[in-house]
């Protein structure tokens, strides 16, 4: 799309096509004529001179979850952070979420689990993890030993489980924090996903928050008609941070045709393709609660992290694309700290909710957000 763009502009420029008025050109650069009158008119400052070592990075996610920065790893896409201690500096990024953990260990869906899509991938992997006591056991004490947070993401298919799995996190060694994934089928309530459900969600939030002290962050799902009565009941319910999203559901189609590709006939969504979804439930969540946003969804570079602070989120995970490069997160820390030092930011939060409106927005349920 970009490079049709660029090609349709270019054209444009060069007089050979009529101008499109639904083609977005980038903001016309002032001629160099006016430029020229305005310094001799004007004294211009010159930016003042910040280093990137000197930007300020930390995000406060609330309750003393302080991250040295704002790039995380998501669930899913980084095991427990021990798997890639040969390839990552796992100190310099700014929180790690471990795989999902539930109170028992769990094999996972059936074979297939994974399938390449255009721009993202489809994962069925059922939340496959030894459980939470061995999960501790295993890895507690190799956190511990690190700077970089590593918040458990925590599974379940009642309140009963989360509560269960979150007693056994609290105090345990290395544990900074729990991210609730509650994308996750209700049983005792037909199998409906907590996620949503702004009663389930409040009500499995407010029982993780009785039990723990921990800081506590609540998934968002993506698979909802309107993400903000859901964020804020999360929100009330006493959670520190959303964070946004999780995959969007979705099949695939197996080779032959007379059957879904997946063993579990349903799929997650993730990768490049759905960050204009991510980039509206962040934008839309952000409007409606006062609580932190971290957002997740289809990073890949720099422009990326930079689209997601614009909508209001105030740190951003890398999920999918960590299996093409494990190394593209603590890249991107280097690469805001050097954007920042580039515009003269001396903290990367001058960068957070530049694209939100002054005044927040309809609510989607109305449909408003999307005329064709
Ligand atoms: C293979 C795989 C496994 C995942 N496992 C989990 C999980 O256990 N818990 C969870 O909350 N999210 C899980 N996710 C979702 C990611 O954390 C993330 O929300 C989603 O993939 C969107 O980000 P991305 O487009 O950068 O991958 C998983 C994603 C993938 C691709």
């Amino acid at each position: 799309m970009k490079a049709k763009r660029t090609a349709i502009v270019g054209a444009q420029r060069r007089g050979g096509i009529k101008r499109d008025p639904d083609v977005a050109r980038p903001a016309a650069k002032p001629a160099k004529a006016k430029r020229a009158v305005l310094t001799a008119t004007v004294a211009v400052e010159p930016p003042p001179q910040v280093r990137p070592e000197d930007v300020e990075m930390a995000v406060d996610l609330g309750r003393g979850l302080v991250l040295p920065n704002p790039i995380l790893v998501a669930s899913g896409t980084f095991g427990y952070g021990v798997e890639y201690g040969d390839v990552v500096d796992v100190d310099r990024l700014g929180g790690i979420c471990c795989k999902g953990t539930t109170l028992k260990p769990r094999i996972g869906n059936p074979t297939p689990r994974v399938t390449e899509t255009p721009g993202g991938m489809l994962n069925s992997i059922g939340l496959q993890n030894p459980g939470v006591d061995a999960v501790i056991d295993k890895y507690g004490k190799t956190w511990a030993g690190w700077a970089t947070p590593v918040i458990v993401n925590v599974a379940g298919e009642s309140v009963g489980d989360y509560v269960a799995v979150v007693r056994r996190l609290e105090g345990a060694a290395g544990v900074a924090g729990i991210e609730l994934n509650i994308s996750c089928p209700n049983v005792g309530r037909g199998g409906l996903q907590f996620a949503i459900d702004a009663s389930a969600a409040a009500e499995v939030t407010a029982a993780v928050r009785r039990v723990t002290d921990l800081p506590l962050l609540v998934k968002l799902s993506p698979n909802v008609a309107d993400i903000r009565p859901i964020a804020r009941a999360i929100a009330d319910a006493g959670a520190d941070a959303l964070t946004a999203i999780n995959t969007l559901s979705g099949i695939a189609v197996a080779p032959g045709r007379a059957k879904p590709l997946l063993g579990n006939i349903y799929g997650g969504l993730s990768g490049p393709a759905v960050k204009p979804v991510a980039l509206r439930i962040v934008y839309e969540a952000s409007q409606a609660v006062s609580i932190p946003i971290v957002a997740i969804g289809g990073v890949t570079e720099l422009a990326d992290v930079l689209d997601f602070l614009a909508v209001g989120a105030v740190a951003v995970q890398v999920g999918t694309a960590i299996f093409a490069d494990p190394t593209l997160p603590v890249r991107l820390v280097d690469e805001l700290a050097e954007h920042c030092a580039a515009h003269g930011h001396t903290s990367f939060r001058a960068l957070v909710g530049t694209a939100l409106p002054r005044k927040a927005g309809p609510p989607s349920a109305k449909g408003v957000e999307y005329r064709p």
